[in-house]
């Protein structure tokens, strides 16, 4: 590759917003030639490269403007401390169908048994499955 090719090469990244397939070009190049990878390889690779960075600083921008008053996952949600909770119910709900559906969830019961932690829990499983808020 000319040096000319190199640096439009480098320059169209940067015009595409393509950050993290050109912070990472050189380097993988030179790895992926001393590895003998193919063309498809190298592209693929770059590619899912930027593909993840770009979905990994989307999921923190939809986690920014949601504004949980707390990071609760519904993962971290201990079942067995609540047995008042269906865990198959709870799952039910994570699918996300009553979104979809425009259909409400409320969660009703005194204080500190888990209504918070669930609804963000949730949210976050929204905001995970690309929901904007
Ligand atoms: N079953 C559970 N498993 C794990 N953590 C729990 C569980 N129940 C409650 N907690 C934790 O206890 C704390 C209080 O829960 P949370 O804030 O969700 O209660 P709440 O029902 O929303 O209370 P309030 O009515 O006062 O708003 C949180 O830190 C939450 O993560
Ligand atoms: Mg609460």
């Amino acid at each position: 590759m000319s040096h000319i090719e190199y640096e439009r090469l480098h320059h169209n990244l940067r015009r595409l917003k393509l950050m993290t397939f050109e912070s990472i070009l050189d380097n993988y190049l030179e790895a992926a030639a001393n590895d003998g990878k193919s063309m498809i390889e190298i592209l693929d690779h770059l590619v899912a490269q930027e593909v993840k960075s770009k979905e990994s600083r989307s999921l923190a921008y939809r986690m920014r403007i949601a504004g949980f008053p707390v990071e609760k996952r519904l993962d971290k949600f201990d079942f067995e401390f609540q047995p008042s909770i269906d865990m198959a119910v709870i799952n039910e709900i994570a699918s996300l169908k009553f979104v979809h559906n425009a259909e409400n969830v409320v969660f009703l019961g005194p204080p500190g048994v888990g209504k918070t932690h669930l609804s963000v829990g949730l949210g976050i499983a929204a905001a995970e499955a690309n929901f904007n808020f």
